[in-house]
């Protein structure tokens, strides 16, 4: 049991990336605070997780609104009695050239992806550091280190989450709490089935595995950088992506 006796919060654990982790999580013995949005969605699959023996609980959150957050945070704390590991996941897209991207999309992706890590981070913290440890893993992508066409937006929020994990690390490493990133490469879940069908073709094709991830490939990268083995990793950006871009 890898997260045994250890409490985290997964946002956007209703579906793809998120779910899979929560899944994973618990089977090495974490209780699971399932944040997410999409309440339909994450009762649903909050329940069927119970009902296979897994201590997982859901709590609405939108990651866009401090309020909200601060909300989930105390929630959370009052049904597990503490926080020990945070995975920033929920994102969304809003794809567009540049010489299309509406200001609105810009802004409610920067909102999500950049703003929602800051402020789940910062809600969170005062409870790390109470208990002086805890780990802190933001989920960035193959886009923001290597830009992607049609979006700006993304890419600039998830280079910008590489720059805050780096940031927080060098804050954080002495007070016991390590701060990482994951940059998946294209994983099958309902954000990619929404890309074009010839994009989609072309980006398996460079990937040198030969295809595109899945959710658990993922989710056995947050686990890694959860887990007491990742105890000497900080600051680091973890590609999960088939080598698609080296
Ligand atoms: N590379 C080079 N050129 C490209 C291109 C690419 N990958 N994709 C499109 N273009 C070119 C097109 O060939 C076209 O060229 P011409 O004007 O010369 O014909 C031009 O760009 C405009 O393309 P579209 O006709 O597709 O423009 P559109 O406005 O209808 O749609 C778009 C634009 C919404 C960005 C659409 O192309 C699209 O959805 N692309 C996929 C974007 C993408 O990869 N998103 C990843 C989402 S998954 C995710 O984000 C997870 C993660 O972290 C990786
Ligand atoms: P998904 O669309 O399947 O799931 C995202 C989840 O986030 C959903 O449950 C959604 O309800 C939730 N969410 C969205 N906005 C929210 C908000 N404001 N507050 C709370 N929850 C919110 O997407 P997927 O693929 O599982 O993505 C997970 C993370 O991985 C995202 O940060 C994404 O950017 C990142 N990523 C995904 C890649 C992929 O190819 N699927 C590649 C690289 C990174």
């Amino acid at each position: 049991m890898r997260l045994k006796d250890k409490v985290a919060i997964i946002t956007g654990a209703a579906n793809g990336i998120g779910l899979a982790a929560a899944e994973r999580f618990a089977g090495e013995g974490a209780a699971v605070a399932m944040a997410d949005y999409d309440a339909d969605m994450g009762i649903t699959r909050a329940q069927e997780l119970k009902e296979k023996g897994i201590n997982a609980q859901f709590f609405q959150v939108n990651v866009a609104d401090r309020q909200s957050i601060d909300s989930m945070a105390e929630a959370v704390k009052a049904a597990f009695g503490k926080i020990d590991i945070l995975i920033n996941n929920a994102g969304i897209t809003r794809d567009g050239m540049l010489s299309k991207l509406s200001p609105d999309d810009f802004q409610a992706v920067m909102d999500v992806n950049l703003s929602g890590v800051f402020h789940c981070t910062q809600a969170v913290l005062p409870f790390m550091l109470e208990q002086g440890r805890g780990k802190i893993i933001n989920t960035s992508s193959v886009s923001g280190i290597y830009g992607n066409v049609g979006q700006t937006n993304y890419a600039a929020a998830k280079a910008g989450v590489v720059g805050m994990t780096k940031t927080w690390a060098k804050e954080l490493g002495r007070k016991g709490i390590n701060v990482n990133a994951v940059a998946p490469g294209f994983i099958s879940t309902g954000m990619t089935a929404k890309v074009p069908e010839k994009v989609i073709g072309q980006m398996q094709g460079m990937v040198p595995l030969g295809r595109l991830g899945k959710p658990e490939d993922i989710a056995n990268a947050y686990l890694f950088l959860a887990s007491d083995e990742s105890d000497y990793v900080n600051g680091t950006v973890l590609h999960v992506d088939g080598g698609i871009m080296m």
